[in-house]
């Protein structure tokens, strides 16, 4: 490191000391869990380090250990396009499919025997970490596994994460420049059960299971939050690197990376194994579900990968999830209660699905007392009645399900299910079309029931983003008939909006401020938010890039739709049939005018698969405001990068400000982004996101 020529040299050198000290402590007792200080001595030196730091604030670097808590809360996550997809595991439950798994990795790779590197699944959430020459930078969540969210101040609060790799003359194998770990953020039992005692003392919320726990935690925009919540991390694999000589594998099997990510001070799972053939996984599995209530985190499975990353290469990927590699699921856990009533509920898409109300019943970790029967013909399937006794089942991750009658209730014929012949909602007819499970109510967007659900689906944060849109709200603008389509929500006044129950001038106020800045936007979000059937944010991304722009997807034919990756004939047909229609091409005719902009696709830029490409990142389409001094580069730099990476730079505070950089000494322009709630980010945050978008 290179600091300023004022501080003494001495200082220099105590501060790096301190740090590899604090670390190697960290690492001995986060990871190897074999504390090597006491909690007293550790605190002195800290302090030693925040007392240099204080006095020569030209020593504080990224990865120092005081940086751990120091960032700013945030007002909102910023997204980051995964270099390399976030992919899932393909499931399996019976030893048929474990059998199934190892024919197929067999039969693919042209041999008799696959060596498997097997581990626990753990039950937390999926983060991958970037590592640019050694230190961490950036670290996001794994959202739809293409674009997660930038969640790097609150996994820097976490202590089994380093901030800097151990990359020292101990490890045989140095990590590439950049090197992306991917891995799993868990609260383990013990800390979860503490957390819970104290939430009880306090009457805060309980949380149902470590792993809701887990979310919450890394999901705060204020990272002092996320601290108050003990969180972990194991490591279990890793994303793209750059190697520093081309085409050098960092090791050839997977249970030799996983001893090398623990070499560079990571955590990685306890109980791995390598084991081969149907007989070697399924007594790995016997073994782990045998200790699974001992073990001090949740896991729901275990995990086998082909060990080879030759063979691995060679099998390749299907869809979303590799060949090489299947979860291995422990059996649902189960549960009776009594099915209080069946009711419908009606969906975006006039779905008319039949929902079961249970008496709350605690099973798989969590209470449940809704699960959805999917349709008519499912109900009389399992031949449920109203007040029967029923088996509820939950696995992990997986939504809970009614599985089967455990003993009949009274069964009158009031206990008996029909299914509506009109809508409960807005009394159009239900109608059942041939060869389709789901029952619809035929009244399109007149059903208030379908229209709220549009207009959630619409503001919804991955679509438009309406801050402050809740259900609430929605269901008084559609009662009230305040706002049909998605259009007349731009069109909402202040006076309007504060006669609403619960609303205030204030409120309303912050409500048409969210309405506003909803209108920038992207174009996949744009599709996403229009609620075409079949459309999620995967295909309105692969739609948005591959057209670039929405008049080009509004006129294409559904051959056209075809050459979209992961497009088939049902989506296209879908597309094209919504677009067809007069009124869709109104309401996106309306929605123009009421001034939503985006930033288009770029055409064929990222088609789907493993090619990297620059991520979107927080400046895309954004306006962003400078003000005050900066001290690692000029205004003329700082305006040049934040342009490089799509952003624009204006010169004052508006509504239309998206972020304000705010450097030394800021005056009004800061006072101002305040006011109008605009997000202010401080050098040192600038620049991290900077540093994470060179790579
Ligand atoms: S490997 C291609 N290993 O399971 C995906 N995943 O359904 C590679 N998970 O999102 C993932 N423990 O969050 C892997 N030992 C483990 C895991 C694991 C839990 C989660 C992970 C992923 C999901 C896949």
């Amino acid at each position: 490191m290179t600091v300023s020529s004022t501080v003494p040299k001495k200082a220099v050198d105590r501060a790096a000391e301190l740090r590899r000290e604090l670390e190697s402590h960290n690492y001995r007792y986060y990871v190897q869990d074999e504390p090597s200080v006491s909690d007293a001595e550790w605190d002195r030196l800290f302090h030693e380090l925040v007392d240099l730091e204080t006095r020569f604030p030209a020593l504080v670097s990224a990865d120092s250990p005081t940086q751990r808590v120091g960032m700013a809360p945030q007002s909102e996550f910023a997204e980051v396009t995964h270099r390399l997809p976030m992919l899932s595991l393909a499931n399996a439950f019976s030893e048929d499919d474990i059998r199934n798994f190892d024919r197929r990795c067999r039969e693919g790779l042209e041999v008799t025997e696959v060596e498997y590197a097997c581990e626990p699944k753990f039950d937390g959430l999926a983060v991958t970490l970037i590592y640019v020459d050694g230190i961490f930078v950036q670290g996001a969540t794994r959202g739809d596994g293409a674009v997660g969210e930038d969640v790097t101040a609150n996994l820097k609060t976490i202590r089994a994460i380093p901030s800097r790799l151990r990359n020292d003359h101990a490890v045989d194998v140095p990590a590439p420049a950049m090197f992306e770990v991917r891995g799993e953020v868990l609260m383990l039992k013990k800390d979860f059960l503490a957390l819970n005692l104290r939430q009880r003392e306090r009457g805060g919320k309980i949380f149902v299971n470590p792993r809701n726990a887990a979310a919450g935690a890394l999901r705060q925009l204020d990272p002092k939050l996320t601290q108050q919540r003990p969180l972990t991390f194991f490591a279990y694999g890793i994303g793209s690197t750059v190697e520093a000589t081309d085409g050098v594998n960092l090791v050839r099997t997977h249970a030799a990376l996983l001893d090398l990510l623990h070499e560079y001070g990571f955590r990685v799972a306890p109980i791995r194994a390598v084991a081969c053939g149907v007989e070697g996984l399924q007594s790995y599995y016997a073994k782990v579900g045998g200790t699974r209530a001992e073990l001090p985190f949740e896991i729901d499975g275990v995990v086998y990968k082909v060990n080879r990353f030759d063979w691995q290469e060679k099998l390749g990927y299907v869809s979303r999830a590799p060949r090489f590699a299947i979860a291995h699921k422990f059996p649902a856990e189960e549960a009776t209660t009594v099915l209080q009533d069946i009711e419908v509920q009606v969906g975006r898409t006039g779905a008319i699905t039949p929902v079961a109300r249970l008496e709350p019943v605690f099973v798989g970790g969590t209470t449940v007392s809704n699960a959805t029967l999917h349709n008519e013909d499912e109900v009389r399937a399992k031949d449920l009645w109203r007040r029967d006794t029923v088996v509820v089942r939950r696995a992990g991750d997986v939504i809970p399900e009614v599985a089967r009658v455990a003993s009949q209730g009274p069964r009158q014929k009031s206990d008996w299910f029909d299914m509506p012949a009109q809508c409960p909602q807005c009394g159009s007819a239900v109608v059942r079309l041939e060869g389709e499970s789901a029952a619809r109510c035929t009244g399109g967007l007149f059903c208030p029931a379908q229209r709220k659900q549009a207009l959630l689906h619409f503001a919804q944060r991955r679509a438009m983003d309406v801050d402050g849109l809740g259900d609430k709200l929605v269901e008084q603008l559609v009662d009230q008939a305040l706002v049909r389509s998605p259009a007349d929500l731009y069109r909402l006044g202040l006076t309007t909006l504060a006669g609403l129950d619960r609303m205030a001038q204030k409120s309303a106020g912050n409500l048409l401020a969210g309405i506003e800045k909803s209108k920038y936007t992207t174009l996949a979000r744009f599709l996403f938010a229009l609620g075409i059937r079949h459309v999620g944010e995967a295909t309105a991304r692969d739609l948005a890039n591959h057209f670039g722009n929405l008049d080009a997807i509004m006129n294409a034919e559904a051959a056209a739709l075809l050459d979209v990756n992961d497009v088939g004939p049902v989506v296209a047909e879908s597309i094209a049939q919504f677009f067809a229609e007069p009124h869709n091409r109104e309401v996106v005719e309306q929605l123009r005018a009421c001034g939503i902009t985006w930033t288009e696709g770029a055409p064929e830029m990222r088609r789907a698969g493993n090619v990297s490409t620059e991520p979107a990142g927080p400046f895309a389409g954004k306006t962003v405001v400078l003000t005050g001094a900066l001290t690692a580069m000029s205004r003329d730099d700082a305006k040049a990068r934040i342009e490089a990476l799509g952003g624009k730079v204006a010169g004052s505070v508006s509504k239309k400000t998206d972020l304000v950089v705010a450097g030394a000494e800021s005056g009004s322009k800061l006072d101002r982004a305040q006011e109008l709630g605009v997000m202010v980010w401080d050098e040192a945050e600038f620049l991290r996101h900077l540093q994470g978008k060179q790579i």
